[in-house]
């Protein structure tokens, strides 16, 4: 295997990784090309990263791919977002025994019919697939994941509700994310996995989003392997 030297090198694997793809128009900026040219290469870099996850093996990955934040910005980049992520979606959506399967986090509401179709469509498509999970983060934010949790506890009647209630009623029953990684140098969550930070790994990097390929995977890796993950207890 080509890079057999540099996988010896990772220990403890993170099973689930979160990823804030963040600097796509800052990329675009100083090379002058139009934002959206950006947000094309981090589209690119996120099928990449999804490829050396697997190889990696890594289980999980969580794309923060438009925050309910995201709102803000100009109609236009909206929109060429939300293009971009349709596009991404039939690119991921394959059926094959070893591809990947997909999940959607966020709130329905705001997306445009046609995005949900798709989503919808790509979701059912995957279901069966046994590869990697890429959970996509689409109009999600922590605090309205955290909300949503709430209500539906709410709605189910429960009055004595626990942290394990909450966990379990996340938009994903899937393993909490050991690691997030911040492209572009800013240092902050953005409304990214909340509940789930409280013990999670950080690690940012300056490379922006749309440079980010294996070796800066990588990189993270072999620094997360390095950490020690107490809990509160003491060193050793
Ligand atoms: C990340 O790149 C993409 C999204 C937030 C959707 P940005 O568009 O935020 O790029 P910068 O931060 O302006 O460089
Ligand atoms: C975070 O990036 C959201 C995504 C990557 C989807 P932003 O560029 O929106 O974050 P802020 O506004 O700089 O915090
Ligand atoms: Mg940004």
């Amino acid at each position: 295997m080509e890079n057999k030297g540099q996988f010896s090198q990772l220990q403890n694997v993170p099973v689930h990784v979160g990823f804030i793809m963040d600097g796509n128009g800052r990329w675009a900026a100083a090379k002058n090309l139009p934002r959206e040219a950006g947000h094309r290469e981090g589209a690119a870099a996120a099928r990449a990263v999804a490829e050396a996850a697997k190889k990696l093996g890594i289980k999980y990955i969580t794309l923060y791919a438009f925050s309910t934040e995201n709102w803000r910005r100009p109609p236009a980049e909206i929109a060429a977002l939300m293009s971009l992520l349709e596009e991404t979606l039939d690119k991921f959506a394959k059926e094959d025994e070893d591809g990947v399967r997909l999940l959607f986090s966020g709130r329905r509401e705001g997306l445009a019919s046609g995005v949900l179709r798709k989503i919808d469509r790509v979701l059912a498509a995957t279901a069966g697939n046994k590869g990697l999970v890429v959970n996509l983060a689409i109009n999600y934010g922590g605090r309205q994941e955290i909300a949503d949790a709430f209500a539906k506890l709410a709605a189910a009647g429960k009055k004595k509700i626990t942290e394990a209630d909450i966990s379990a009623s996340l938009y994903q029953n899937i393993p909490e994310p050991d690691l997030i990684i911040r492209t572009s140098c800013e240092m902050r969550l953005s409304n990214f996995l909340l509940w789930q930070a409280a013990y999670i790994e950080l690690y940012f990097t300056d490379v922006l989003w749309p440079d980010f390929r294996e070796p800066q995977l990588m990189q993270a890796l072999v620094e997360y392997g390095r950490r020690e993950r107490r809990y509160g207890r003491r060193a050793g």
